[in-house]
């Protein structure tokens, strides 16, 4: 990128930007250094035509730390998300209001489309198969381009996916499984090749952790992705640890989208300040390049042109967003997204799931009897203080922890359906209810358990080593 030139006539509104921010820092160096006042005149003459060719190009005031972008998506989008009380970004999630997050507000200010009945209708036609629960409950609600991808897929043009995980302990939690449930039935759909990413570097960076603790954190977690059920020919599993180092194509990737980043985007983008050390300013360089295929010439046989879907919860939209801006800019196709809404916490949906509070939390080694004690104990109730309240103005099942769990877990619609109706109404008592969820969560838990136990160590091994998959590109 050459910021000197004076020449601004064919310059995307992203490269303007970047050279107004430059001159922005140009003009104030001037200042403070006293330049001769020529020279600080000169500087802000340039300033102001640069804004102005950028306010005729984009529609919109230059505004310092928010970047121009594919749509009305950057515009808005602070470090801290905030919508009403709604706090959304990768590291935080909270709202005041019990139902949880306003999932449309959220659609609306990240410039994403909502999963509509029209579309989910479209992914039935296209794959054949009856659409999975979450996007029936609208529980994957978000996205990006999906209608680009089954368009290419209907003409016989493949995609992959991608997807992740960032190993900040051993211990997994049942909210952790939702985005793997779905790209494992995405896959199983589409038939497509699969990559996931295990951010231990990401996590390193970020938590005071070891670099040797977060690896072994990532193979330990790959177990219980794994125990999901994915086609070990179909599928690549990476540590960035291990991986970036190791692969020609991923690096290049890396560094020609960090090249095309600036530090007043990621400011913009993420919220860092200058206080942050440069690892995690450049981190989100490193999580944007598995959605280009060139950073796996292995699976796609050096093809640059493969499409990336990326099933995630919306907390990490901010990562894409950025990606698919600078796509096009390094000959690249945008990744397309699908977002899913947060799990909520036992105590209540103001706040997702987090494996750093044990008792807002079910993991995946919880024994039945610890499920059962936990939903019992913790699991937030709409229900009524007393049963003759319950019985006479029923329970509230939007606000209601485990009638919430049981839309993302229980499969049949209509006892689903029954369920909502019955407590309602004040026929299905809370008790009842948590009931329904221990019975369906308890054999679902124990099963993954028996699943990772067949795990072996190989296996893990297997589908974290680099090597083609069963496709041909
Ligand atoms: N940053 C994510 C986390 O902390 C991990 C991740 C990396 C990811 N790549 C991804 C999640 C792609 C979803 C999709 O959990």
């Amino acid at each position: 990128m050459d910021c000197q030139t004076d020449d601004t006539g064919s310059l995307t509104p992203m490269e303007l930007y970047e050279k107004l921010s430059a001159q922005g820092d140009k003009v104030r160096t001037l200042k403070t250094e006293k330049a001769p006042k020529p020279d600080i005149d000169a500087a802000v003459q340039l300033l102001v035509k640069l804004k102005l060719e950028y306010k005729t190009a984009t529609g919109q005031d230059y505004k310092a730390g928010c970047p121009p972008s594919d749509g009305p998506t950057l515009q808005d989008n602070g470090p801290s998300v905030t919508e009403g009380e709604d706090l959304v970004n990768p590291w935080n999630v909270t709202t005041t209001s019990a139902k949880g997050v306003d999932y449309d507000k959220l659609i609306v200010r990240f410039g994403s489309s909502k999963i509509d009945q029209e579309l989910v209708d479209r992914i039935e036609r296209v794959s054949g198969q009856k659409p999975h629960r979450f996007l029936r409950r609208g529980i994957f609600f978000s996205h990006r381009d999906m209608h680009q991808v089954l368009d290419a897929y209907e003409s016989k043009k493949s995609f992959y996916l991608y997807t992740g995980r960032g190993p900040s302990s051993e211990a997994m939690h049942v909210g952790h499984l939702i985005p793997f449930i779905f790209t494992k039935w995405l896959q199983d759909v589409f038939d497509v090749p699969l990559v996931i990413q295990l951010t231990d570097d990401e996590k390193y960076l970020w938590k005071d952790l070891s670099v040797e603790e977060c690896h072994r954190y990532a193979v330990e977690n790959a177990k219980d992705i794994i125990a999901c059920g994915f086609d070990i020919n179909k599928t690549f599993i990476f540590s960035d640890l291990d991986y970036m180092g190791s692969s020609p194509g991923f690096y290049r990737n890396v560094v020609k989208i960090q090249k095309h980043v600036t530090f007043n985007q990621v400011k913009g983008i993420f919220g860092f300040t200058d206080s942050d050390c440069i690892g995690k300013i450049s981190f989100p360089a490193i999580q944007a390049a598995p959605s280009f295929s060139t950073s796996f010439p292995q699976i796609f046989n050096g093809r640059k042109d493969v499409q990336c879907l990326i099933p995630c919860a919306i907390d990490q939209d901010p990562y894409f967003r950025m990606t698919r801006d600078v796509a096009p800019r390094i000959g690249y196709p945008k990744p397309a997204l699908l977002h899913s809404t947060f799990f909520p916490a036992l105590q209540g949906a103001q706040s997702k799931m987090s494996a750093s509070d044990p008792n807002s939390s079910i993991f995946l080694t919880d024994t039945p009897k610890q499920i059962k004690n936990k939903i019992n104990k913790h699991a937030f109730s709409g229900g009524k203080d007393t049963i003759e309240e319950h019985r006479k103005y029923g329970g509230d099942p939007d606000v209601d922890v485990s009638f919430m769990y049981l839309t993302f877990f229980l499969e049949d619609d209509e006892q689903l359906d029954k369920i909502r109706q019955d407590y309602t109404s004040g026929v299905l008592l809370t008790g009842e209810l948590k009931k329904r969820l221990i019975d369906t969560l308890q054999p679902m838990i124990s099963a993954h358990q028996q699943r990772r136990k067949l795990v072996t160590d190989e296996m893990v091994q297997q589908f974290m080593t680099s090597r083609p998959l069963d496709f041909n590109y």
